[in-house]
């Protein structure tokens, strides 16, 4: 009597054993079959398939063979789940067609920040959860912090919640690219819909109470058809560092005050206390500069957004969109200029510009600094008042401003008399004083500066970025 077993070590035991086992014709093999399929058809329950590792393939075409002498069809080993729906279906034993899911297409940032929030949830069930991703581990991605840390998130995977963990019922949530698109889908058993569109508000919430950019300064850039908010490092900027006459300075904290030392009483009074604040005026004059000084302020209770020019022209809607959640945010807006000029007036980016700028003024909580070298030529639709509250010109430096901008760029304890320097740069910006300052120092040295030297090198225009004669090429 041969066993079931014997029969199948055989097959196995042969490299390619469903084309070796020949038999002779002699009756042995009708005999075996025969016996085989007595043993098989009495009471063996249906095949278990135990785990052949590396031999699988082989040891299960063996087993085939065999079991076709028999007559009998081996049962087909399950597959991986190819997809989560797949793998979701079958873990909650329902048919794939029933299950409920809500899908959020959204940014790739939006994607990676809601994916960090899923994987805060991840760490509260740390021995709950099962995880899958499509065709073998699931992939995960560091996110990037800024502060020269990053945490890994999932990146493309299914997270499942089995019920009692998360939620009462079982609940998944998946991170994943449809068509390309950038997904956040949540997947329930049948009736589980209006739990499935909460799971994914949860998630919001998690990531708007949990956020990892908050009170970070980040920079908006254009990515793939998109926007993409990633942390910078931020150097810090001091009122020491820009000269600005006082009276502005005044407008600068009555500004800020509108999300620092007077928000509560706007808000108890039912005024927004959003802001808007355009600095105009011709370039070199620090608006920049301003700009990041008010940003070093206001990071930590705010988080600073600074916009390239890309983001400006056609991502404004997108922008404010990614950083609703973010809390009170300062966004830096710079040379609006190239969006809102008299000219632009009819692109579609002009008006999606003015549509961010009017959609800032209805929520609360979003300070926006826009610079522009030429306020004349802005249309009037962006000067309008309610778009921009207060629009300061920032003016050249006067004598006095020329001449601490000066000692800021000298070396400290120089002997040149900045005074009488400054005194022949009427007009000159701080960038150009700047220029004066480096100059006189790359032809001097730090230690042979003199006032004779320096008012040469400012009197002379050599600073100024000209064309140099002669033919260097
Ligand atoms: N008022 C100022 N006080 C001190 N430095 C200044 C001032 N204005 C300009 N600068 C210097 O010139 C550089 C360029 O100025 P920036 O802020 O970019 O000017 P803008 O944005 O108005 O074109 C600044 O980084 C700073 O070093
Ligand atoms: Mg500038």
């Amino acid at each position: 009597m041969v066993s079931v077993t014997t029969a199948i070590t055989v097959c196995m035991s042969h490299p390619r054993p469903e084309r070796s086992l020949t038999l002779p014709d002699d009756g042995a093999a009708s005999d075996l079959a025969d016996t085989l399929a007595t043993t098989l058809t009495a009471d063996l329950p249906e095949p278990v398939w135990p785990d052949f590792g590396d031999n699988d393939e082989d040891a299960r075409r063996a087993v085939a063979a065999v079991a076709a002498m028999l007559g009998r069809t081996i049962p087909e080993r399950p597959k991986d789940p190819r997809s989560s729906s797949e793998w979701l279906a079958r873990a909650w034993d329902i048919d794939e067609s029933v299950l409920v899911n809500v899908s959020r297409d959204m940014s790739r940032t939006l994607q990676r920040l809601h994916a960090y929030a899923l994987q805060r949830w991840i760490e509260r069930h740390p021995d709950d959860v099962a995880v899958f991703g499509p065709g073998g581990a699931p992939q995960r991605a560091a996110l990037d912090l800024g502060n020269g840390t990053s945490v890994s998130v999932p990146a493309v995977a299914t997270v499942l919640f089995p019920a009692g963990s998360a939620y009462e019922a079982p609940v998944a949530v998946e991170v994943a690219y449809r068509y390309g698109t950038p997904t956040v889908t949540a997947f329930t058993t049948p009736g589980g819909l209006a739990l499935a569109e909460q799971v994914l508000a949860d998630l919001t919430r998690t990531l708007e109470d949990e956020h990892p950019y908050r009170g970070g300064v980040l920079s908006a850039r254009a990515s793939t058809g998109a926007v993409e908010l990633t942390p910078v490092k931020h150097t810090v900027q001091v009122r020491g560092d820009v000269v600005l006459p006082a009276d502005l300075w005044h407008e600068v904290d009555l500004f800020c005050s509108s999300v620092t030392t007077r928000r509560d009483a706007l808000r108890a009074l039912g005024h927004t206390t959003s802001r808007g604040l355009l600095l105009a005026g011709k370039p070199g004059v620090g608006k920049t500069k301003l700009t990041r000084v008010i940003a070093t302020e206001l990071a930590g209770p705010l988080t600073v957004v600074l916009v390239t020019a890309e983001v400006l022209r056609t991502w404004m809607t997108e922008l404010y969109e990614e950083i609703r959640g973010l809390g009170p945010c300062l966004v830096v807006l710079e040379e609006i200029d190239s969006v809102a000029s008299k000219g632009s007036r009819g692109d579609t980016s002009f008006a999606e510009f003015l549509d961010a700028l009017d959609g800032t003024r209805s929520s609360d909580d979003v300070l926006t600094v826009a610079t522009t070298n030429d306020p004349e030529a802005l249309d009037p639709a962006v000067k309008r008042p309610g778009r921009f509250d207060t629009i300061i010109e920032v003016p050249p430096p006067d004598l006095a401003g020329r001449t601490e901008i000066l000692r800021l760029f000298l070396p400290p304890e120089t002997p040149v008399d900045v005074a009488l320097v400054a005194s022949y740069l009427d007009g000159a910006t701080g960038a150009d004083l700047r220029e004066v300052a480096r100059r006189s120092i790359l032809e001097h040295g730090p230690d042979g500066l003199t006032t004779d030297r320096v008012t040469d090198v400012a009197t002379s225009g050599r600073w100024k970025p000209a064309p140099v004669a002669g033919n260097y090429l």
